[in-house]
């Protein structure tokens, strides 16, 4: 049941803590920067020289937080909406992974996009959370996030594993290339040991709320991140219409001055995401849009300038680059969260919507 809380989605948004430690359990070694993942040893990835990541709607977004971690950790990667592959997908060959990334593991887009990738002799692998699903069953091999059933139609726990395990697997290929341990880990495996205790008291001081009032009844809502960052501001954007009904967009930060501008007003609080990548382009970008009267609401850690250039701010802890975007996740979540809760909208099941779409 849902507990004491009044909806599934955010008990699951609280159980981001528990949900994180049992993705990464057994999994990392911070002493040693190790990455240990089940059924893949040392050497594993050692071929790999390209990877496409196919998925749909939230898991497109994990898919593009992973692309995004394997190209920085030096590593030809490609995030592709599944139900687009079937015209689109690039050619695969030997050198070839393909990682289906299913909450569910029964989205007939991308069963459909793992089976065209197999019968084209790419090796497969599937990220999910559901042991015996059907994509975990195709593929040949599985990687399980463990976040426990997520029962609200709109994902969030299983997005943060999804994003974390992708992460987690992007230095692992790139270690199993080059045939050494990416200077990387040094930071991130700390500092994702301790994300589990950060996400706690982000929680603990929910101030999102006073945000979604302060907003309620604008035109529109725009979400714009850089780097990392961007998956970040499209899965932001997306959670925000599904439960809000609201309209929502997710932009590059860079991409705002080509054209989204012209929609920019004092009507279109815009939530600008920073996660270390090119911040002070970010931040430019987020004044451009004051500068036509848009309230910035910056999501940021403690002390950054963008606190002080916005109108208002939602603090995330200090954490590696690779996780500051997972922390800002969080936040949006929970400002689409109270925006609905606000318009007194059927959070855990929003109109047209299903949790499995078993359809193409
Ligand atoms: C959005 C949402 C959907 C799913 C998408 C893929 O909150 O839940 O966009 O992410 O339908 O579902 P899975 O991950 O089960 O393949």
């Amino acid at each position: 049941g849902k507990g004491e809380y009044d909806h599934f989605m955010l008990k699951e948004i609280h159980e981001q803590p528990t949900a994180l430690a049992q993705a990464i359990e057994g999994r990392i070694d911070p002493e040693n920067g190790r990455i240990a993942l089940e059924d893949f040893p040392p050497g594993t990835f050692d071929g790999v020289e390209n990877v496409q990541l196919i998925a749909c709607g939230t898991s497109y977004h994990a898919a593009l937080y992973g692309s995004v971690a394997l190209n920085q950790a030096g590593i030809h990667a490609t995030a592709l909406l599944a139900n687009e592959y079937s015209v689109t997908a690039p050619p695969v060959d030997d050198d070839t992974l393909v990682i289906a990334v299913t909450q569910s593991g029964e989205t007939a887009d991308t069963l459909s996009a793992l089976r065209q990738a197999t019968a084209a002799g790419a090796d497969t692998l599937t990220v999910t959370n559901v042991v015996g699903s059907t994509a975990a069953r195709e593929a040949d091999d599985t990687l399980f996030i463990r976040a426990g059933p997520e029962i609200g139609v709109a994902a969030t726990k299983t997005f943060s594993s999804q994003a974390v395990m992708l992460t987690l697997l992007a230095q692992r290929i790139a270690a199993d290339a080059r045939d050494e341990t990416p200077a990387d880990l040094q930071s991130l495996l700390p500092d994702l040991a301790q994300m589990p205790g950060q996400l706690e008291d982000l929680l603990a001081t929910d101030d999102a709320a006073h945000i979604a009032s302060q907003y309620q009844g604008s035109q529109s809502y725009f979400f714009i991140g850089r780097g990392l960052g961007y998956p970040v501001a499209l899965e932001g954007a997306l959670k925000f219409k599904e439960i809000t009904y609201e309209h929502a967009e997710g932009f590059a930060s860079g991409e705002l001055k080509h054209g989204p501008l012209a929609l920019v007003t004092p009507d279109t609080p815009v939530f600008a995401v920073f996660t270390g990548e090119e911040d002070e382009k970010t931040l430019k970008n987020a004044e451009e849009a004051q500068t036509r009267g848009a309230p910035v609401i910056a999501v940021c850690p403690e002390g950054h300038r963008a606190a002080e250039v916005a109108d208002e701010h939602l603090e995330i802890p200090d954490a590696d680059d690779e996780l500051a975007g997972l922390l800002a996740n969080v936040q949006l979540q929970l400002v689409s969260y109270h925006a609905a809760e606000l318009l007194d909208r059927p959070i855990d099941k929003p109109r047209n919507l299903a949790k499995s779409v078993t359809v193409e």
